[in-house]
């Protein structure tokens, strides 16, 4: 079985000591339970300020088997220089972090990013050798115009930069309408959306992302297609974030 990838999206919230107390929590509710291991790959992504020291706190044998990783929520399109308040993938790589997200729609559309530049950062991000976690997903209008595979399929060509393959890059497709509003997608419209991605992008990895949590993540990894959750407020609550991996 391939393992389902368990990645936490936890945006910009908490401080520090929340930040700890989760991870503390997160490592061990997945030490406890030795199966976790065998199902799940997990990824926590918490804010730039928090990467080092959660890292600290995810125990030196999930480092070294990779089961539990570590992620950032964006990086620079640039090698480095005068870019004030951006954070390149190569900082990064050097913090000890193995992927990042990019393209998340709450940076698509408050911060206007196209899938020109998602694809520059994501080439960044390969070249530091990190993961890149690429998220598409059409708004609830586009779905009601029926436009939603073609959106889709437009975001994937063109935030993909060459080279990207199974190993470096990981595809979140994220309804914008089931994010943080409580509403997901119907099994059906999850198994034809990862059914249309998996043929359009082969072998890599995709997750489903928008209101996962313990109560629905069954239903959604026994979809086809479906290998993994990105996880935006469950993710926050240890017992919902390890409720989610349990239910694979
Ligand atoms: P949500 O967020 O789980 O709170 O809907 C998902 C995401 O934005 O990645």
């Amino acid at each position: 079985m391939v393992k389902k990838l368990i990645a936490g999206n936890w945006k910009m919230n908490g401080d520090l000591g929340t930040a700890l107390t989760l991870t503390r929590e997160i490592v061990a509710g997945i030490d406890a339970d030795p199966r976790l291991a065998g199902t799940c790959d997990f990824l926590l992504c918490p804010p730039f300020v928090h990467l080092a020291r959660v890292r600290a706190n995810l125990g030196q044998k999930n480092i070294e088997s990779g089961s539990v990783m570590l992620g950032a929520q964006d990086c620079s399109e640039k090698d480095n220089g005068a870019v004030t308040g951006d954070i390149s993938a190569v900082m990064l790589a050097d913090c000890g972090v193995q992927a990042v997200i990019l393209g998340h729609s709450e940076r698509r559309q408050g911060h206007q990013e196209t899938s020109e530049l998602v694809k520059a950062k994501a080439t960044q991000a390969h070249k530091a050798g990190l993961i890149a976690v690429i998220c598409v997903g059409e708004t609830e209008t586009e779905r009601e115009q029926g436009t939603h595979f073609k959106i889709v399929e437009t975001q994937i060509k063109a935030s993909l930069p060459d080279g990207a393959n199974a190993e470096n890059t990981v595809i979140a497709y994220e309804p914008v309408w089931a994010i943080g509003t409580g509403k997901t997608a119907t099994p059906e419209d999850v198994r034809s959306m990862h059914k249309f991605i998996r043929e359009t992008i082969g072998n890599m990895r995709i997750l489903y992302g928008g209101s996962v949590k313990a109560d629905n993540a069954a239903d959604l990894f026994s979809t086809e297609n479906v290998d993994g959750a990105l996880i935006g407020g469950a993710s926050l609550k240890s017992d919902q974030y390890l409720g989610i991996a349990k239910s694979v």
